[in-house]
């Protein structure tokens, strides 16, 4: 009974961690994946340039549920004459799609 109960406090425990380190962005992570995969060349946090400024899209998809798995999906297959992001596997990419959003 003991047993039970503390196997039930740590799967708790281990889902309300889980549930904050996907919500977290890792903004350097984002930062260093922009950089490398020479999105800054285009897009500026702040400013327009040849693509949109990260805030005007974070204002676009603004309270839309999917905003990150939207993004995700276009950051990988790059539509529109868009490259597709060559490095970083999902997470990574995800992790980018959440910093941008979070602009
Ligand atoms: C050669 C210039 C260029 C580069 C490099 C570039 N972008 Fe873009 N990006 C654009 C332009 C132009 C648009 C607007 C047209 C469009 O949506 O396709 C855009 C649109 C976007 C959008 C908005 C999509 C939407 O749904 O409205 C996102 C997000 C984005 N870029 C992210 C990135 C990321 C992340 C990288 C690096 C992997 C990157 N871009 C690299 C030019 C660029």
């Amino acid at each position: 009974m003991k047993l039970k109960h503390a196997l039930a406090i740590a799967s708790i425990l281990t889902m309300g961690l889980a549930g904050t380190a996907a919500a977290e962005v890792d903004a350097k992570a984002a930062q260093a994946l922009a950089k490398a995969e020479k999105c800054t060349k285009c897009h500026d946090v702040e400013k327009d340039k040849k693509g949109p400024s990260f805030k005007s899209l974070a204002a676009k998809y603004k309270g839309k549920a999917d905003a990150v798995a939207t993004m995700t999906k276009f950051l990988q297959t790059g539509p529109n004459d868009h490259a597709a992001i060559s490095k970083g596997d999902e997470a990574a990419i995800k992790n980018l799609a959440a910093w941008i959003l979070a602009q």
